[in-house]
C-alpha cells in the first residue's frame, strides 16, 4: 500500500493553486499539508470548538484564513476556488442519535454546493477497513461508521458524475502513527472521539481502555505501539 507521502506526492498536482478551499478542517491536521501547495487556504468548519483548535495549531502559518461555516452554503462566488480538499465528507452527516441513519439529501446538497465553487475536489478519508470503525463503537454502539464511510463514497462518485466531473485518480494509503507508550496511545484513541464520547467517571474510562486494547490488540498495534491510519484519496475533476 502506498505511504501517507506518497499520497500527498500524488494530490499534490490538483492542490497546487492560488485559492484552495479546506472544508471541515477539524483541529487542521490535513490543512497544514494542504497549505503546503496552495498559495492561499480559506478553511471553513462547522464547529466553534474545532475553529479555536486549529486556529492554536496552525498560527504559524500566514497562508490559511480559518472560518466557522456551514460547508452546505459557503460564502463565496462560482468557482472562486482552484480545488476544494475536504477530509470529512463521510461525518458531514452524522445524524441518528437514537437508532443508526444517514441523511443522504444533506449530502447531496453538499456536493452540489461544492460543485459551484470549483472543478477539482479531492476527498481524502479514513478507508472503510480503518479500525478507527470498530473503534467509533466503543464511543457509540448504534453508529455503523464503515457504512455510513462506504455509502457516502457511493454518494460522491453519483452525483459528482451527474454533474460533470470524472474521477482521475482513486486509491490508498497509510498513515503510520508511532507511540511512545501504551498510555499515550489510549489517551490518544480517547481524544479522537473526545466529541462523541468523554468518560464520566474512572470505572467507565478503564472500561473503554479494556475495549480499545482488545480492539488494537486484534491487529498487533499495541504491540509495536503504531496504529495504521488507513486512507482512500479520490480526485474529480470537470472540464
Ligand atoms: C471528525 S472531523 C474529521 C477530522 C479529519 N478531517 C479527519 O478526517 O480525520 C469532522 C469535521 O467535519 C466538520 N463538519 C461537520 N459537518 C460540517 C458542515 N456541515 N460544514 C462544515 N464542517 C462540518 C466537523 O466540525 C469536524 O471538524
Amino acid at each position: 500500500m502506498k505511504t501517507f507521502e506518497n499520497m500527498w506526492d500524488e494530490l499534490k498536482p490538483y492542490l497546487r493553486c492560488e485559492i484552495g478551499l479546506d472544508e471541515g478542517y477539524a483541529d487542521g491536521k490535513y490543512t497544514r499539508y494542504f497549505a503546503k501547495y496552495c498559495k492561499h487556504i480559506i478553511g471553513v468548519d462547522i464547529s466553534e470548538d474545532f475553529y479555536k483548535q486549529a486556529k492554536e495549531n496552525l498560527k504559524d502559518l500566514d497562508n490559511v484564513d480559518l472560518k466557522i461555516m456551514d460547508a452546505l452554503h459557503v460564502d463565496y462566488p462560482d468557482k472562486y476556488f482552484g480545488v476544494i480538499l475536504c477530509t470529512s465528507f463521510h461525518e458531514f452527516d452524522m445524524s441518528g442519535k437514537e437508532e443508526f441513519k444517514m441523511d443522504l439529501d444533506l449530502k447531496r446538497n453538499i456536493l452540489k454546493e461544492m460543485s459551484r465553487l470549483s472543478d477539482t475536489i479531492v476527498f481524502a478519508e479514513p478507508s472503510t477497513d480503518n479500525l478507527s470503525s470498530t473503534l467509533y463503537k466503543v464511543f457509540n454502539p448504534i453508529e455503523e461508521h464503515a457504512i455510513r464511510t462506504q455509502k457516502s463514497n457511493e454518494l460522491i462518485d453519483e452525483v459528482l458524475t451527474e454533474l460533470g466531473y470524472k474521477q482521475v485518480l482513486c486509491d490508498r494509503a497509510v498513515d503510520k502513527i508511532y507511540y511512545n507508550s501504551r498510555e499515550e496511545f489510549e489517551e490518544d484513541m480517547l481524544s479522537w472521539w473526545a466529541e462523541v464520547h468523554v468518560p464520566s467517571s474512572e470505572e467507565e474510562k478503564k472500561e473503554m481502555i479494556g475495549k480499545i486494547d482488545e480492539i488494537l490488540d486484534s491487529k498487533g498495534f499495541l504491540d509495536n505501539l503504531c496504529f495504521d491510519d488507513v486512507f482512500r484519496y479520490a480526485v474529480y475533476r470537470r472540464e
